[in-house]
């Protein structure tokens, strides 16, 4: 079947953040929403009539996580990633940056480090501050227009004591798939060092066309052991106002003590009736959608990259290989963030990520969510070059 990524799917008045709730981030209520990362596509039907048949039972009462449940996302890591997994290490977690939160409380204490790699994900840093740890970052570098890791920083600092090292792989925001030789690199770092390893895989699904992703703790039984890793259907598919994800962890001892925290002292276990049911029906049914939903996400960077580089070549990309988000570096204009953001907002009427949230190296960048029709993205691109193209 072939699946319509080009509808124009009106979500004003959905109670929608991406349309609905950005005038009090923005400042202003006529803007193209090109920010927080959900796509303006359409849940794939298998997932939409699966809570359909679900909700043809009258009662919603207390459910459990079902064999079915836990089999699709076994299913799904063993097809997709080549990752092989066993039941017993899939914890159910309502939300990745719950399940962050929830990780750094459980491994580590107040003042305790907690390393990251800027700019990134800018929950990461909530996660870590708002407990009152210590933030440690390891600045990515630009090389040949492709975001690196500075491992000689990074052993650096593991080696000054780290208790936790949170990775963004693929990367939120610059759109790097990590290497198996790089996560290879880092997960042995932090066995070297005794830093536990949180992998952030949320994106994992949402590689470019000639891109593979690597599942950093695929990579070695050691760096297994030592490695968490945060998984979910809910950007792959369009879910995340189910708030159903999972954490998969292999160590035994690890998986107790945050089990411990998770579901004994914070009971968190349970979840949502139709974030079980749309999880289920994704990882089972969801593949055809997801191959064609690539090819469109892959286009759209395309277009959007080209025609930065013909038309605003000053408006410059990097090297991006997943996620449909777009890193993009608006610093040839000479203009400060501020200038560039209020140009973005009160001239060109566009709502994208202001780069600074995501920490150091955001200044006069953003990022722009391309998981949108192309007319969308036509548009956007129309109304950058009326401002910038001078
Ligand atoms: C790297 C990363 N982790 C986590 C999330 C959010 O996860 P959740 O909605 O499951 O809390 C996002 C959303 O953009 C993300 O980019």
């Amino acid at each position: 079947m072939k699946y319509d990524f080009d509808e124009i799917i009106p979500r004003h008045n959905s109670g929608c953040l991406k349309y609905d709730g950005y005038e009090s981030i923005y400042g202003a209520s006529d803007l193209l929403p090109m920010w927080v990362a959900d796509m303006d596509f359409r849940t794939p039907d298998v997932v939409l009539n699966a809570i359909r048949n679900r909700l043809e039972h009258p009662i919603l009462g207390y459910f459990e996580h079902s064999d079915g449940f836990y089999e699709s996302i076994i299913g799904w890591m063993a097809k997709r990633h080549h990752w092989e997994i066993q039941k017993e290490w899939i914890v159910f977690s309502p939300g990745i940056v719950t399940g962050l939160s929830a990780l750094v409380a459980a491994f580590t204490s107040e003042n305790d480090r907690v390393l990251v790699q800027t700019p990134v994900y800018h929950p990461f840093f909530y996660a870590v501050q708002n407990q009152n740890r210590t933030l440690v970052e390891n600045p990515l570098m630009v090389e040949n227009g492709a975001y690196e890791i500075d491992f000689p920083d990074l052993e650096q600092k593991l080696k000054a004591g780290v208790k936790m090292m949170i990775i963004s792989n693929p990367h939120n925001p610059v759109g790097r798939c990590w290497t198996p030789e790089e996560l290879t690199k880092i997960g042995d770092l932090c066995l070297k060092y005794k830093t536990l390893l949180v992998s952030d895989e949320i994106h994992a699904d949402l590689m470019m066309r000639g891109s593979q992703h690597a599942v950093t703790a695929n990579l070695s039984p050691e760096i297994a052991a030592n490695t968490i890793t945060c998984m979910s259907p809910s950007k792959t598919f369009n879910l995340a106002g189910l708030s159903t994800s999972e954490i998969i962890i292999p160590d035994l001892t690890l998986r107790k003590q945050f089990v411990q925290l998770m579901n004994k002292k914070w009971h968190l276990a349970a979840g949502n009736i139709f974030g079980d049911v749309a999880l289920e029906a994704a990882y089972t049914l969801g593949e055809e959608w997801l191959e064609q939903l690539l090819d469109y996400l892959t286009n759209n960077v395309h277009y959007c990259k080209d025609f930065l580089k013909t038309k605003l070549p000053k408006i410059a990309t990097y090297h991006h290989e997943a996620t449909y988000l777009l890193w993009v570096d608006f610093s040839g204009y000479g203009l400060s963030h501020d200038e560039l953001s209020q140009k973005l907002i009160r001239e060109a009427k566009l709502a994208f990520n202001d780069g600074a949230i995501f920490g150091a190296g955001g200044k006069q960048h953003f990022r722009i969510n391309l998981a949108c029709p192309k007319t969308t993205i036509t548009e956007a691109m129309n109304r950058l070059y009326s401002i910038f193209k001078s």
